[in-house]
């Protein structure tokens, strides 16, 4: 078989492990495979190299992807699902791997409904695909802003200042959540819980109040306000900038500091704010990353291998599982209720 694999979408820590995977599964298959470049651009474009055991050598403990990533929309694109199709035949692909978050995965899943032999890889620091418990890259994203929070903590501490920190998550607050609990915040904002900035500043002063002159906000970037006052007309407390990208995602951004002025203007209180950004997507995978990545790597190659099409390498519990694309990519993963309400015992 003739296998092609692509990044779509943001990319993220384990990326490199979950190509490794897929191609030392496969050439031990007796299969060939090939890499496509930038995600879905590179079907489009026919932009695509074979990848040997060569090409993979030393690439598990490296971040980003060999491959490159973007985030081109297939279905964005005029007459776009015929030009993959043709393209896959052109190629003359058997199968195609493809690893991404839920835009890239949506488009696959379009794809294997068009007839195109296709399987999904989960991968989003963000970690709200559906249909699997972690995503890879998640476990690195949370490793770098918790150390972040860690080192925020100290310089807060001399100066009894209160910190804010915004870390990534556009619809669901899983980083801000681990990143939260693990680094000790005082306060965590996420998207599916709108806040109310009155009881942010409570927390605050309660502390103040008991002896801790510094406190740590840790925010995702997607988080929005309860009352309507402070809401702008798309629904959201702060909008750094209302570009989109092709899937028409608002790019995010800004909110650690809008928090921060509001917080010192109603406490009096020094407050800084740092935003994390793309510093949680880059650098080497964690070990759990690695692991995760090679899991599901091998797991698509087989998945390949025995021509079950459609389907996801998903975590579930500690197996690793096929699921339908179209579970994965119909609703997104957001954080549980009760997830966030065990957090808020360390509020204040
Ligand atoms: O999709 C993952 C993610 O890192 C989100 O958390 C974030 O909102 C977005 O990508 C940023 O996208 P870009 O790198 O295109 O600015």
């Amino acid at each position: 078989m003739k296998i092609g694999v692509l990044t779509g979408g943001g990319d993220c820590p384990g990326l490199n492990a979950v190509i490794r995977a897929v191609v030392r599964k496969s050439l031990e298959y007796g299969h060939q495979v090939y890499g496509i470049k930038r995600g879905w651009k590179g079907l489009i474009e026919k932009n695509y190299e074979e990848l040997t055991l060569d090409s993979i050598s030393g690439i598990l403990h490296k971040g980003g992807t060999i491959l490159g990533s973007s985030r081109t929309n297939v279905y964005k694109i005029e007459n776009g699902e015929n030009i993959a199709k043709e393209n896959f035949k052109a190629m003359e692909l058997d199968a195609l791997v493809a690893i991404g978050g839920e835009d890239t995965l949506g488009i696959a899943s379009k794809l294997f409904k068009a007839g195109l032999n296709v399987v999904g890889v989960p991968k989003t620091i963000d970690n709200d695909l559906n249909a699997t418990d972690y995503t890879f890259g998640f476990d690195s994203a949370v490793n770098v802003a918790t150390e972040a929070i860690d080192r925020l903590h100290t310089t807060a501490e001399s100066h009894e200042r209160v910190m804010v920190v915004e870390v990534m998550g556009r619809h669901a607050g899983w980083i801000a959540l681990h990143a939260g609990l693990a680094g000790g915040a005082d306060y965590i904002l996420i998207p599916e819980v709108p806040f109310d900035i009155n009881d942010i500043v409570d927390a605050v002063k309660k502390r103040h109040a008991r002896g801790k002159k510094f406190s740590i906000i840790c925010v995702a970037e997607g988080a929005k306000v309860k009352t309507e006052e402070e809401t702008d007309k798309d629904g959201s407390f702060v909008l750094a900038s209302l570009k989109k990208d092709s899937f028409g995602h608002v790019m995010l951004g800004g909110i650690a500091e809008i928090i921060a002025e509001e917080i010192e203007k109603r406490t009096g209180f020094e407050t800084r704010s740092t935003v994390l950004g793309h510093i949680q997507r880059g650098g080497s995978p964690t070990a759990f990353d690695r692991v995760l990545g090679t899991r599901f790597g091998i797991f698509a190659a087989e998945l390949v291998n025995s021509k079950d099409f459609g389907k996801m390498a998903a975590l579930k519990g500690s197996q690793i599982v096929g699921v339908s694309l179209d579970e994965a990519t119909g609703k997104l993963k957001t954080v549980n209720p009760e997830f966030y309400e065990l957090a808020k015992t360390f509020f204040n």
